[in-house]
């Protein structure tokens, strides 16, 4: 098993951690499901306030689901539908405040009540998205969407292959 603690003292802190934590439990491994799965606990467990953490896969057609914590979740997500089929898109990170304000919203998860996802692109291909939700509104501001994006920038070659 891989334990690891985290800084909490500051965001920054705390994502300089689990990006370090990401790349030494992904190092030297090149199966991008197994990848997703791990970094999918270890985001779940150095997170607070999350319901749902885990991955899309671009399946080169729509957002098939990939390994995550929290309760069951859709299966497919068209490109361009919901958060994370926007996300996947548009390539662009979307960090929604209040779920039940964004048009389109799909809710797999009731209790969420806030959305960041960050899409998974490496060498120019989108690989898919990672999604995080928490049940507190605006919980995610801009120190989580720079940690979250630099934790997938630091990660995606090694999700990019099943
Ligand atoms: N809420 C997402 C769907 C995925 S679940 O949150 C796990 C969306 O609108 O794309």
């Amino acid at each position: 098993m891989f334990d690891t603690t985290f800084d909490a003292t500051s965001k920054p802190a705390l994502y300089a951690d689990l990006v370090s934590a990401a790349r030494g439990l992904t190092a030297g491994e090149r199966d991008a499901v197994a990848n997703m799965a791990n970094l999918g606990a270890l985001v779940w467990q150095a997170l607070p306030d999350l319901n749902w953490a885990g991955f899309y896969r671009f399946d080169g057609a729509e957002l098939v689901l990939g390994p995550f914590q929290g309760k069951p979740a859709c299966i497919r997500i068209p490109l361009g539908q919901g958060v994370c089929g926007r996300a996947a898109a548009e390539r662009r990170t979307q960090c929604v405040a209040d779920v039940h304000a964004f048009p389109g919203h799909i809710a797999c998860d009731a209790a969420s009540r806030s959305e960041l996802v960050v899409p998974v692109v490496h060498d120019g291909t989108l690989i898919g998205v990672l999604d995080l939700d928490s049940p507190i509104l605006a919980r995610f501001d801009d120190a989580d969407v720079a940690g979250v994006e630099a934790l997938v920038a630091a990660v995606a070659a090694r999700l990019g292959s099943a």
